[in-house]
């Protein structure tokens, strides 16, 4: 992989006024970590909120989890503070989701090597709001980076009301589903468990816990300090706030970039150097997202009314650009081969049913698949959807049906031999403008 700098789109505010970065405020250009001294110089100090304070600033903000559900946060914390007081030993724990498992993603990951501090403020300002008794960030194995990192930032920080520790958990594409991670915590094997329970009903430890995503807790540690009108400057009334966006593909500077909601796609591209070629598709929301034809994806925002038009959601931030050039048939047929195998083996049709549509998808690469059996992957990805215990399978037929629509052209020129893709990169693997280890 080559290494590329995180950028922004918009720079030179200081935090805490409109403009960005927000986010990525303070981040070295070499990528190297902002201490807890510097982190305090940027962002001031922790702030001191009484009881649900932070919630409700947290609820009027409208922040959405950025881990891919895209749930309300507010409405979370609020849910799992109500848990916590009606049960026997109140919340055990804040889960801070690292496990980052998207292979186009290194948001998170850019987030702990470079700005670990934000990300641990915003889990003891969750921690203290919903009374959790500890803080457990749970990164990937193979994250080493990040775990470094982590452990030396919790180390230099000092004591906090609330103990902090990092854990690492295996990669794997489900391990990072919620119940994976908690299941694991609880000393079984990361596989997602049928809910409910919930986590935040019955999580670790038997109890109700909070788990989010990393920037989840990053923009909650930003809104504790600026305020919910503060995180409403940017974006729009549906969306407010800004987004780290993980682009690669055919752009000229791949990476992570802090956006504001309703930034026009052509200038999200333009944030990453612009194209460096023609590009016929754009995957949106990474592995479990949807091929949009370029042409229409230029001409929309980063809003999650825009996409949803197009049958599109955000995920968990993820944008790649698909050359003129590749064979978006083929690609898919790779992507869609990657999850089929990362099913963790629990569930009957997400077992069968994404090893079926992954052969079929290999036969329609491959020229072999006759219209018959186009019919039947049309039937099978509508029927593994909402038929596990987790949403693997509705991810998985949601990209493998936008790829049958946005390359069905390309179906009928792989049946008479005709690949029209002049080179065959990887333009759907992981971005070569990952920062983070
Ligand atoms: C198969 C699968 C894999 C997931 N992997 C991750 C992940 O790596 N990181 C993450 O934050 N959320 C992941 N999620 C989403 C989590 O289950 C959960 O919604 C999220 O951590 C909640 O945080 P948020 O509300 O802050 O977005 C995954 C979901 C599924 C179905
Ligand atoms: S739906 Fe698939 S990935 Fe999810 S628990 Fe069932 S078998 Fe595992």
């Amino acid at each position: 992989m080559t290494e590329s700098r995180p950028r922004v789109a918009r720079t030179g505010s200081r935090p805490g006024h409109a403009g960005l970065p927000r986010l990525l405020a303070g981040l070295h250009s070499s990528g190297q970590v902002l201490s807890a001294l510097d982190h305090e110089r940027v962002h001031g100090p922790l702030p001191a909120l009484r009881g649900g304070e932070l919630i409700e600033m947290v609820q009027r903000s409208g922040l959405r989890g950025r881990g891919g559900a895209d749930f309300p946060v507010g409405r979370k914390l609020r849910t799992v503070a109500a848990m916590g007081g009606s049960s026997r030993g109140g919340v055990s724990a804040v889960v801070v989701n690292g496990s980052e498992t998207e292979p186009a993603s290194s948001k998170d990951r850019l987030l702990f090597t470079a700005l670990p501090h934000l990300v641990l403020d915003g889990a003891l300002l969750a921690a203290y709001a919903v009374g959790a008794r500890e803080v457990i960030v749970n990164v990937n194995e193979s994250a080493e980076g990040s775990l470094r990192v982590l452990e030396g930032a919790i180390a230099d920080r000092g004591d906090s009301r609330v103990p902090i520790r990092v854990v690492t958990g295996p990669d794997g594409y489900v391990a990072g589903e919620e119940s994976a991670v908690i299941h694991r915590l609880n000393g079984g094997r990361p596989l997602p468990t049928f809910v409910p329970p919930r986590p935040f009903q019955r999580g670790y430890r038997g109890r109700p816990t909070l788990i989010n995503n990393a920037e989840t807790l990053a923009q909650i540690a930003l809104i504790a300090r600026f305020g919910d009108q503060w995180f409403r400057e940017l974006g729009t009334s549906a969306d407010p706030g800004s987004v780290l966006v993980t682009i690669s593909g055919a752009v000229a500077t791949p990476g992570v970039y802090e956006l504001e909601f309703g930034t026009p796609i052509q200038d999200l591209l333009a944030a990453a150097g612009g194209l460096t070629e023609r590009v016929q598709a754009l995957l949106i929301g990474g592995y479990f997202g949807t091929w949009v034809e370029y042409s229409r994806a230029a001409q929309v925002r980063l809003a999650r009314t825009d996409l949803r038009a197009m049958g599109a959601t955000l995920g968990s931030g993820v944008v790649i650009a698909l050359r003129a050039s590749a064979c978006g048939l083929t690609e898919s047929a790779r992507v869609v081969r990657y999850l089929a195998g990362e099913s963790s083996g629990q569930c009957g049709p997400c077992v069968h049913g994404l090893a079926g549509i992954s052969a079929l998808f290999d036969a329609l690469a491959g020229g072999t698949a006759s219209e018959r059996e186009r019919l039947t992957l049309e039937r099978w990805i509508a029927e593994v959807r909402g038929r596990g215990a987790c949403h693997h399978p509705d991810g998985v037929a949601r990209f493998a049906q936008s790829a049958l629509q946005i390359f069905e052209e390309d179906v009928q020129e792989h049946r008479l031999g005709r690949c029209m893709a002049r080179r065959v990169g990887v333009p759907v693997g992981a971005p070569s403008g990952s920062s983070a280890s």
